[in-house]
């Protein structure tokens, strides 16, 4: 998309699928949507000669295929979230394993940027919030005063909210709260 053209006719689609669908076509799921960038391709592209990517003894054995028809078959949408993490991880090691071999310059740069698109998806989505947000409740410092008569004056809060998500949850446990 390099002309003013490309983005009147990329506003105009947006603005008309609002008017006809009444949302942008790519909310809710965006399974559509391409995010392999122009220079994305155009990285790998350069990688495909010096790296004899097209030999044909590499399409038989792929590495990640069942993974990625497994993912929607067999895996919840958190369960994928937590494999493709892992999967990134891969990659970036797979990338850095790479740029420590001798190729040529163009090769170590391709590589370098799309290593770094990696990096950037996985700050990006793949960061573990909740383990970040458990992280910090166990930075709490128990044992200081000032902490534990705020921690009182909120008790009542945070005791509803975790009852009223357990019974949520767990419908049929029998309420341990009454009393
Ligand atoms: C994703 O992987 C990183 C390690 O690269 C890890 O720190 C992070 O917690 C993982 N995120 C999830 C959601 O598991």
């Amino acid at each position: 998309m390099n002309s003013a053209l490309d983005l009147v006719v990329l506003v105009c689609l947006g603005f008309c699928s609002v008017v006809v669908l009444g949302r942008p076509h790519h909310s809710g799921s965006d399974l559509g949507s391409n995010f392999v960038s122009e220079n994305m391709e155009r990285d790998i592209d350069t990688l495909k000669g010096p790296l004899n990517l097209l030999d044909t003894k590499l399409v038989g054995e792929p590495v990640f295929r069942n993974l990625m028809v497994e993912l929607d078959v067999k895996f919840e949408k958190h369960e994928q979230w937590l494999l493709l993490n892992a999967t990134l991880d891969v990659y970036l090691n797979i990338f850095s394993n790479m740029l420590k071999e001798n190729h040529p310059e163009e090769v170590k740069q391709g590589l370098s940027r799309l290593r770094g698109k990696v990096e950037d998806l996985k700050r990006s989505y793949y960061q573990d919030r909740v383990k970040m947000k458990i992280q910090d409740l166990k930075d709490i410092k128990t044992n200081d005063a000032v902490v534990q008569r705020k921690a009182v004056n909120e008790f009542k809060v945070v005791y509803q909210r975790a009852s009223q998500l357990g019974t949520i949850l767990h419908p049929r446990v029998k309420n341990p709260t009454q009393g």
